[in-house]
């Protein structure tokens, strides 16, 4: 276990050492993540079913998926992205996207977090939800990062309850996921929940314990 028990506690943490100008989140739900944000940041969040009671300030919540609020992402305003962090739809391939938009957008130095790349069993990280902690199958997305961007840097966090990854390096120039998206959707859908156990945790999530 790393020295944080929660993700939440992890994303924290990476608010208060980073301090970001502008955090933009995929999937803010009731604003649990929302609430972790200091003071100073500007927020941007995207959900199509937002469900937060009061916005932090300086919060603009976006009522539509990420694939609509990056094909004009208007409320950027065309600032760089300091901090983004990915928790849509837990489908591989859309948060694969996810990383890619929020990567093109992104400042050179800038940080981006994916929720639920641990997962705990081969239920809980199916494609369709048919328990309360539901990963889905996030962790390909991680898979495909080390495998198609070796350029960037991509670690997986054992927080509970279902891992947090953390992606550096970011090159907003590089195109690789946008080009090869269909070979790359091809190639990792073949990985299965096993392959985890088979191949290793660390060799494909670069998990830190
Ligand atoms: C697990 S919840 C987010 C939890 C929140 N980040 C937190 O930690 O408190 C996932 C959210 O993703 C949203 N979502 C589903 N599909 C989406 C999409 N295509 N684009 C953006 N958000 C999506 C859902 O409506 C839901 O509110």
């Amino acid at each position: 276990m790393s020295d944080f028990a929660t993700y939440y506690e992890l994303l924290a943490w990476f608010h208060e050492q980073l301090k970001p100008d502008l955090y933009v989140e995929v999937g803010v739900h009731q604003g649990h993540s929302l609430a972790l944000v200091q003071p100073g940041t500007r927020i941007v969040g995207v959900d199509p079913e937002p469900k937060v009671a009061e916005p932090p300030p300086s919060c603009t919540i976006v009522e539509t998926t990420s694939d609509d609020f990056f094909a004009d992402p208007a409320a950027l305003e065309g600032q760089p992205i300091d901090l983004g962090f990915a928790d849509g739809l837990h489908h591989w391939e859309q948060t694969l996207r996810d990383v890619a938009n929020l990567e093109r957008h992104s400042a050179p130095d800038g940080t981006i977090l994916v929720h639920d790349c641990n997962p705990i069993d081969d239920v809980t990280s199916a494609r369709e939800r048919t328990t309360i902690v539901w990963s889905g199958d996030v962790w390909k997305t991680v898979v495909a990062l080390r495998r198609f961007r070796p350029d960037l840097s991509v670690r997986t966090i054992d927080v509970e309850p279902t891992g947090l990854a953390v992606v550096t390096g970011l090159d907003p120039a590089n195109t690789v996921l946008f080009d090869e998206y269909d070979e790359i959707v091809a190639e990792i859908d073949q990985f299965a929940y096993n392959d985890l156990d088979r191949i290793g945790r660390v060799e494909l999530l670069g998990l830190v314990t």
